[in-house]
């Protein structure tokens, strides 16, 4: 079985087991829906724009984006998470349209159909990371704006307990394959597959698939005041996520993906 079917069976069950970000906006949420999209979204304007919700399934992104008046597609690789999206949409009386399909795949979408693309945490399943920023490349307007957050590197290399030295790196920095399994963590999703991508393949293999970087964030999660070895207290040590906001623009095709820099 290959990852993107490993990942769609677990958040099937994630889904089944009622697992963390799997739950819907709230009516109120969707009430207050231009308060609870991203800011930098809002800032642009959402209302009769269309809308790409990428990897974004569970019911919340998409109602969300419908609700602050986006003409809304959600992606997602999970048939049970859109069906939540469907659900939520029903009942609030919102259109959205869901595919399901992995995000490194957007075939089924048309080129250059999209004014924005929101991204929420899930590029970690994919091992190639530039694959999925060629396809938004593809499906997004030139001008349009692309904001996505990821798991940040560290966050993914460093140990989960925290030890006299703070939270120990225990995985290389340059590996292959997926992440080993871990149990208990709030910073990641136990059964699914999961990948570090470095910052040349999540900054560098943006800017080479066709977008300039307009700003980066790194959501504060850190509460000097939490208990030692929760989410809190890790997050004082490692930013857990990083959220970039891109703008995509013309530029030449180019055949190195990576290139490699090698300074004397
Ligand atoms: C952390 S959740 C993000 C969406 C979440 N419901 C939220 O509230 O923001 C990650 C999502 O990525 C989806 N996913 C995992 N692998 C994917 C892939 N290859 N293509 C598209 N979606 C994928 C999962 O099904 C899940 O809905």
């Amino acid at each position: 079985m290959d990852s993107i079917e490993h990942n769609r069976q677990a958040w099937d069950q994630r889904v089944r087991d009622g697992q963390r970000f799997t739950r819907p906006a709230t009516p109120m949420e969707l009430r207050e829906a231009a308060k609870n999209i991203d800011p930098w979204v809002s800032a642009e304007g959402v209302h009769h724009k269309t809308v790409l919700c990428l990897g974004a399934g569970g019911g919340r992104q998409g109602p969300l984006y419908a609700a602050a008046g986006g003409l809304v597609t959600v992606v997602d690789v999970s048939v049970q998470q859109l069906e939540i999206d469907r659900r939520v949409a029903h009942q609030a009386k919102l259109n959205l349209i869901t595919v399901a399909t992995s995000m490194d795949d957007l075939s089924q979408l048309v080129a250059g159909s999209f004014d924005i693309v929101v991204h929420p945490v899930s590029t970690c399943y994919l091992p190639d990371i530039v694959r999925v920023y060629e396809q938004v490349a593809r499906v997004l307007k030139i001008g349009g704006l692309y904001v996505s957050q990821h798991k940040q590197p560290t966050s993914l290399q460093a140990d989960i307990r925290r030890s006299k030295h703070g939270y120990e790196i225990t995985e290389p920095y340059y590996r292959q394959g997926p992440l080993p399994d871990v149990k208990g963590s709030p910073h990641r999703e136990p059964g699914t597959l999961e990948y570090l991508h470095r910052w040349e393949q999540l900054i560098g293999g943006m800017c080479r698939s066709g977008f300039v970087i307009e700003d980066l964030a790194e959501p504060k999660h850190a509460d000097p005041a939490a208990k030692m070895g929760s989410f809190g207290d890790r997050s004082q040590f490692i930013a857990p996520y990083v959220r970039i906001k891109a703008r995509r623009v013309e530029q030449p095709e180019r055949t190195d993906r990576t290139p490699t820099i090698t300074l004397a």
